[in-house]
């Protein structure tokens, strides 16, 4: 097994900084255009040997030092008892958004081995199956509540910061309900065989700083201490690069980092007692290689006052990505680290 990441996430030694692409496994693979030509995104998540088959691509292809979990953050939001839908143009749609306290009632805190259990049949297929380790992964409470209260993506979140502040009892009840999911969830994932644990806080960046901390932050709090120590946790609070020094008070091992701050000045914000993951603008795959290999180098050295460096993108790689490019990144990556 190759245990390059697992070390980097303990702030270990290691022969050479691990790299993986968020969104690895997707649409600018043809592989994985060819197993997605004959099911839909749903059924792909919900079926454990095409889902292990999609998670491997990557590995294999682009030769990354760890595998994800392919799966959706809005699949335990439709165990939770909403309606969803994944639309080529408009991206997930929940049905009937919660926007009351009888919707919100109306939802239920997850068993995820009994609710989801296709999830954790694609974690044991892949642990048996894999020579890198997996890493799980789940929505964090805010990202999935501005979900199911807008009611798929948004543009200003107003009827989700309307429930915040008009109604912060309910909107606590929502949040409360989501994180016993979370809980459950990954620690389902763990049980099952899931080497490490990201949680993804796509949205924790539509919130200022005191709304962070006052409204998304406990949460994601008291999942991490519920994880804390099991397997390294990662937290990505994407566009949150101005808050860190709260994304920080997470507790979690690992922190992502966006490309809209340099990786030094990240570091600086977060401490040196934690590792780090991310920095590279996913579009600078779209730029030629030596430019690919210049930024590389340039996050490499900007990363070593870190306590443990996970190479990534600073979100996830885009469907028009050129595949070689992404090959010639992790190569960069691997050559340029190499100790
Ligand atoms: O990283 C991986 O390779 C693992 C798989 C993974 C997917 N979604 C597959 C996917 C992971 C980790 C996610 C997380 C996810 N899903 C997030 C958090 C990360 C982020 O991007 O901020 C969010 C916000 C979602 C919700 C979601 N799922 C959206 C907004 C969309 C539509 C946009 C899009 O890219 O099409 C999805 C669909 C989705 N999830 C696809 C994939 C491969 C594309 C579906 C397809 O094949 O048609």
């Amino acid at each position: 097994m190759n245990d390059t990441f697992l070390k980097a996430c303990r702030g270990e030694k290691t022969a050479y900084t691990p790299v993986w692409l968020m969104r690895q496994a997707g649409r600018y693979l043809p592989e994985y255009r060819k197993v997605r030509s004959k099911v839909d995104f749903l059924t792909l998540c919900k079926t454990p040997e095409l889902a292990a088959e999609v998670t491997i691509q990557p590995v294999e292809i682009l030769k990354v030092d760890v595998a994800i979990l392919f799966s959706d953050i809005l699949i335990p939001v439709e165990a939770m008892g909403m309606k969803l839908e994944f639309s080529e143009s408009k991206g997930p749609i929940l049905y009937d958004p919660v926007r009351n306290d009888v919707a919100v009632s109306r939802l239920r805190s997850i068993k995820a081995k009994e609710d989801v259990p296709f999830v954790m049949d694609a974690v044991k297929l892949l642990v048996k199956k894999l020579n890198v380790p997996l890493i799980g992964f789940s929505g964090a409470p805010f990202t999935l509540a501005t979900y199911m209260i807008e009611g798929g993506s948004s543009r200003n979140f107003i009827n989700t910061k309307r429930m915040m502040y008009q109604t912060p009892e309910l909107f606590g009840k929502l949040m409360d309900k989501i994180r016993d999911t979370v809980i459950d969830y990954l620690q389902a994932q763990i049980d099952a065989g899931a080497n490490a644990v990201q949680i993804f806080d796509s949205w924790a960046g539509v919130l200022s700083p005191v709304d962070f901390e006052a409204y998304a932050l406990p949460c994601v709090q008291k999942i991490v201490s519920a994880l804390k120590g099991k397997v390294p946790v990662i937290y990505f609070a994407f566009n949150g690069s101005a808050m860190l020094k709260l994304v920080k008070k997470s507790g979690a091992d690992i922190f992502g980092i966006d490309w809209r701050i340099d990786m030094a000045d990240a570091i600086g914000m977060l401490g040196s007692d934690v590792a780090v993951q991310g920095n590279l603008d996913p579009c600078t795959l779209f730029g030629p290689k030596d430019l690919i290999r210049d930024r590389v180098k340039g996050i490499l050295n900007r990363a070593e006052g870190a306590k443990g460096h996970i190479f990534n993108l600073g979100h996830g790689i885009l469907p028009e990505t050129p595949v070689e490019n992404a090959i010639a990144m992790v190569e960069a990556v691997h050559e340029l680290s190499s100790r």
